[in-house]
């Protein structure tokens, strides 16, 4: 993993000494160890499965996997550089552009590095489950959620304290308001 210095846009612009590029080649790394059989792959179709494979100083790397339809929602990564690759199956990205979402196919063996900022959905949209590992640096401390509203405006829902990319932790959406109904 390289950690030579590098200049603040070179690092997207995160507290991290990693480059993106850095970022994307330890998830590759790391997916040819999955696929060698280095580590063990659940699938959950209730709640996607994840678990943390790497804690290193500047970067946590997780193995995620899919079944039919199970999707992140719209987030974000705080202030953490993110990249995937994709070890088997067939994901699609929701990506958000100034000019609205936009789909691209993850099929496996597909890469992407995300900068500080970047809004995205991923879902499996294939019957066949998917594998993927990811990798956030720094690690992740919190996640923001978003919607599109009526208009096409990215609308941010809300945001959660978590290091896990699969944070399982109450929502806005589901305390009580004051009325004693959820939003
Ligand atoms: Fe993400």
């Amino acid at each position: 993993m390289t950690t030579a210095p590098t200049s603040a846009r070179a690092r997207g612009h995160a507290p991290t000494p990693l480059t993106l590029d850095a970022l994307v080649e330890l998830t590759r790394d790391t997916a040819a160890d999955v696929r060698a059989g280095l580590h063990e792959v659940r699938f959950d179709a209730e709640n996607r499965w994840s678990v943390r494979l790497h804690a290193h100083t500047y970067a946590d790397v997780w193995l995620i996997t899919w079944t039919e339809d199970q999707s992140t929602l719209l987030h974000d990564h705080a202030g953490s550089l993110g990249a995937l690759t994709v070890v088997d199956g067939d994901l699609t990205e929701r990506v958000w552009r100034p000019s609205g979402l936009r789909d691209r196919a993850l099929a496996t063996g597909r890469s992407v590095g995300f900068p500080v900022g970047y809004v995205h959905d991923v879902v499996n949209t294939r019957s066949a489950p998917a594998v993927s590992v990811h990798a956030y640096s720094p690690p992740l401390t919190a996640m923001s959620y978003y919607r599109v509203d009526d208009a096409g405006a990215l609308r941010r829902t809300h945001s959660v304290l978590t290091h896990d990319p699969e944070p399982d932790v109450p929502t806005l959406d589901a305390v009580p308001s004051r009325t004693g109904t959820t939003r």
